[in-house]
């Protein structure tokens, strides 16, 4: 049998059980938008405020939610965000404090809090309750987003790196989708149930914390962090089922000379390094690029634009999305290790860019030409289609793949934060330009997204099928001008001393 190319019931498992923190992950971000109404008007009732157009002796005209309202919706939304902000800062630490199968059983205590504060939401102040628990969850999230992709990562054999890595974003997307159809006002998106709603966002983390104790630990982990060979070797054999392991243990053992001499990298020296500023700027790059790609415009948004665009039946569109969404995020996963991540990246951000414009011909040209609303619908399907080929879980999985062992949770951790910061932004900052921009909203992700293309055609090398040494290999090969030897060896020597006090 070919060295480590097998994939074994216990990769299966192990992979389906981190991705379940994806699921989670996804569903607590699509949970929030269907039930938006009916949460406010619990929240008027535990606060003692009446909507704004509601006279009190019943004449009802349309329902405007009262200012406080608005305020602690808004929070209950947005502090998600703030929460995987912070957290995502701790990626590298839980990661290596017991190993990345305990880092992720022990932050499952986070999320099923979480789940019980929003499910037990009407015993208490719902809005407390509520916004407690999304911060919480938001926290767990920023952490599980960074462990999962560095465990697959770990663990996945090279030529099933990127299709593996890409099973984090189906998760993300399956659990959007999950929650828009329970969360359909027929189902569990209504008076009786929305706790339960909200609640069962805990409820992955159950099923994973029962199957993770069953979950090898990560080989790398083992040899390359705390030396622990033969524990590396056992672990890998029940990854890969009986093959001879000494190629990939080789491969390992190289890794792990180099990050001897390279030091455990913290996240301030990750950043102040020359040694990895190009990884580093790629990587940061990457996420940015896929956020600032304006999908979670559509996301958060796509009700409302569905409605100015002419659509009839908004919610079923936007259900519509997320479905299109999982089927692409399919795709990719069988495509990523054949056609490669630049490539694909490139042509999903071309595509992306190329729908944008088209949107914004159908919003501007909606009022004079109706039949504008389906080059607008067309326009944001196709969107999605590309993004989930390509920007959507390349990011995710690819900062593993460019850094060695020793930045490697740094690295982790500063690309989420970048991730859930410009999340954040866009999630924040795209109602008011949209009412600042109207109908050529857009243009401005049509912008972004082609300087995002010219960029990944410049400087994104191929990582599909190489090892992680020949991918720091390609980077110190593109550094120009060389750095004297001498130098890099005493920048290095540098780190390692500072992180041995
Ligand atoms: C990616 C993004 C996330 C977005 C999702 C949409 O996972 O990180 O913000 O909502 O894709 O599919």
């Amino acid at each position: 049998m070919e060295s480590g190319k097998q994939l074994t019931g216990t990769l299966a498992l192990a992979v389906f059980t981190a991705v379940l923190g994806s699921l989670q992950y996804g569903y607590s971000l699509g949970v929030i938008n269907a039930p938006q109404k009916v949460i406010e008007r619990h929240y008027s009732r535990a606060l003692g405020v009446l909507p704004q157009n509601v006279t009190r002796d019943g004449n009802v005209t349309e329902e405007v939610p009262h200012s406080s309202i608005v305020m602690y919706w808004s929070l209950s939304v947005a502090i998600f965000s703030i929460g995987g902000v912070v957290s995502s800062f701790l990626v590298g630490f839980v990661g290596d404090l017991k190993g990345r199968v305990k880092g992720m059983l022990a932050v499952n205590v986070l999320a099923i809090g979480a789940g019980l504060l929003m499910g037990l939401a009407n015993v208490g102040r719902p809005h407390i309750m509520v916004i407690s628990g999304r911060a919480l969850m938001g926290f767990y999230c920023g952490l599980s987003s960074g462990l999962v992709p560095m465990y697959i990562g770990e663990i996945s054999p090279l030529a099933y790196r990127g299709g593996l890595g890409t099973l984090h974003q189906l998760a993300i997307v399956t659990g959007i989708l999950i929650s828009q159809v329970i969360g359909l006002e027929v189902l569990l998106g209504n008076d009786a149930w929305w706790p339960v709603l909200l609640g069962l966002s805990g409820a992955p983390a159950v099923l994973q914390s029962l199957l993770l104790p069953l979950c090898p630990e990560s080989p790398r982990y083992l040899y390359i962090k705390l030396g622990k060979e033969e524990e590396a070797r056992k672990c890998l054999k029940r990854f890969r089922g009986e093959y001879d392991p000494s190629k990939d243990m080789a491969e390992m053992k190289r890794e792990k000379e180099e990050a001897m001499k390279e030091a455990k990298v913290s996240i301030m020296m990750l950043l102040r390094s020359a040694t990895y500023r190009h990884q580093l700027f790629v990587a940061l790059m990457m996420h940015l690029s896929q956020q600032f790609s304006g999908v979670n415009a559509i996301f958060y948004y796509s009700t409302d634009i569905f409605h100015k665009a002419g659509v009839t039946e908004p919610v079923y569109a936007t259900i519509g999305v997320g479905a299109i969404n999982t089927i692409f995020t399919m795709v990719s996963v069988v495509l990523v290790d054949r056609a490669g991540r630049r490539t694909l990246t490139l042509i999903g951000l071309a595509g992306m860019c190329c729908c944008t414009v088209l949107m914004s011909i159908g919003l501007v040209y909606l009022t004079t030409y109706p039949r504008m609303s389906y080059v607008s619908m067309t326009a944001i399907f196709l969107f999605v289609c590309f993004f989930e080929i390509g920007p959507g879980p390349i990011p995710w999985f690819i900062v593993a793949e460019l850094f060695s062992q020793g930045p490697r949770p740094a690295a982790i951790a500063l690309a989420g934060c970048c991730n859930w910061i410009s999340n954040f932004i866009i999630g924040m900052g795209f109602p008011y330009v949209e009412a600042l921009c109207k109908s050529y909203v857009f243009i401005i992700f049509a912008v972004l997204l082609f300087g995002f293309t010219v960029f990944t055609y410049c400087r994104v090398p191929e990582t599909k099928g190489k090892t992680f040494e020949e991918i720091a290999a390609e980077f110190q090969h593109r550094r120009r001008p060389p750095r004297p030897a001498a130098a890099a060896t005493s920048e290095l020597q540098q780190l390692k001393s500072a992180s041995d006090v």
